[in-house]
């Protein structure tokens, strides 16, 4: 398989390129020490794009994108570039990559390390050990059904109008990933909507349910309301493996759940596509934070929610499971030392810059 793998890297603009570097790092490390190659191809997103080519992602980038096996993206985004129209700013080149893509699923792991229980805004007990994954719908749902749009009803008022439109195809197939990816972890799966009050929430109750009994049946699926799912997330969050739920609900519910873990510079994400023929699912992963322009530039950002974004690309879309496990046992056994950038930094523990902190993650491999 050696030099089949193939990879883009896409650094984007504000912190991107300095948490990027850091991936480069353990890239050459697997090809060093473990004879494991890859293809790697890099690109400019973002404002980065903005200003050398014009527009935040070129029709070239974009064919790369869809030619690699994963895509790994730093940020973007940022005020520099905050007065240009909707379609030209930073953020426009990852929405382009995710519909082009079509990235219907996101992936977002809310994962509390030992070291880091403190830094929780809820007490230790309850988010000790804690490991959710939220599948959320992305390319479907309230944020793209028609009829849309503001209307001038003509008597002094205006009318806003958003569609929620779920198909069964859109459906099973991100209830699938969650079906899959649960038989990898806990085997449950908790399936979260607003039926009683939604048709749309309904029909993605029914036909969860009908994918289960079809081709599920090994995996407990349970079902949550969306509301109470919010109040069980700051409740009793270890009860729950995978969540899966549509774009809406989603988008709130991997914050909050985001937030039980303490810090945005530790979260990875993935946003998978449909298999190909050959079984491959394009992919592009990314921290969760964005490109963090207060701190660009001063070799402050944390590294890790970049290096395990590469971490979920390594099982996602390459099956290096052992590569992924050492690189998330060596972040948990620096921030067990008491190394911490200055988002992660707790009193009596030691300060330090993305350099170091990536170089202390390298060493420890
Ligand atoms: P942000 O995530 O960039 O920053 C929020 C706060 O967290 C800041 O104080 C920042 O310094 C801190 N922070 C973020 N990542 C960090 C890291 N790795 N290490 C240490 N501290 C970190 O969100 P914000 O400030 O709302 O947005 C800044 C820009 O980023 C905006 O232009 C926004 O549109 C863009 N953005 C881009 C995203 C992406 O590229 N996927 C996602 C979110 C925001
Ligand atoms: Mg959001």
């Amino acid at each position: 398989m050696a030099g089949t793998r193939s990879l883009l890297l896409l650094p984007g603009d504000g912190i991107g390129p300095e948490v990027m570097r850091q991936v480069r790092r353990y890239i050459d490390w697997m090809a060093r020490k473990r004879g494991i190659e890859f293809t790697v191809e890099e690109g400019l997103v973002g404002g980065a794009a903005i200003d050398a080519q014009g527009v935040p992602l070129t029709d070239a980038t974009l064919e790369k994108a869809k030619a690699a096996d994963a895509v790994l993206f730093g940020a973007v985004g940022g005020p520099k570039w905050d007065g240009l129209g909707f379609d030209m700013r930073p953020e426009a080149g990852l929405l382009r990559l995710r519909k082009e893509l079509d990235l219907f699923a996101n992936l977002r792991p809310a994962k509390v390390f030992d070291a880091l229980v403190d830094a929780s805004s809820l007490k230790p007990d309850i988010v000790r050990g804690l490991d959710v994954m939220i599948v959320r719908e992305l390319t479907g749902g309230i944020y793209f059904g028609e009829p849309r749009g503001i209307e001038d009803l003509g008597n002094g008022q205006r009318r806003g109008v958003n569609t929620q439109v779920y198909t069964t195809a859109e459906i099973h197939r991100v209830a699938r990933i969650a079906f899959e990816l649960a038989r990898k972890r806990g085997n449950k799966v908790c399936s979260v909507e607003k039926g009683n009050v939604m048709e749309s929430g309904l029909l993605w109750r029914q036909e969860v349910t009908a994918l289960h009994r079809a081709e599920y049946g090994d995996v407990e699926l349970s079902h949550m309301l969306a509301d109470a799912c919010s109040m069980q997330l700051v409740r009793n969050p270890g009860q729950f493996d995978v969540i899966v739920t549509d774009n809406l609900f989603g988008d709130m519910l991997s914050d909050e759940a985001a937030m039980l873990t303490g810090s945005i510079g530790m979260l990875p994400s993935a946003s998978l596509g449909a298999p190909d023929a050959d079984g491959r699912r394009r992919a592009l992963y990314e921290p969760v934070h964005g490109s963090a322009p207060d701190i660009a530039g001063r070799d402050m950002a944390n590294p890790i929610a970049m290096l395990l974004s590469l971490g979920m690309a390594l099982r996602w879309s390459f099956d290096l499971h052992a590569e992924a496990d050492m690189l998330e046992q060596a972040v948990q056994n620096v921030l067990r030392t008491g190394m911490r950038t200055s988002d992660i930094m707790q009193p009596g523990m030691a300060r330090c810059s993305t350099s170091v902190m990536a170089d202390t993650i390298l060493r420890e491999l």
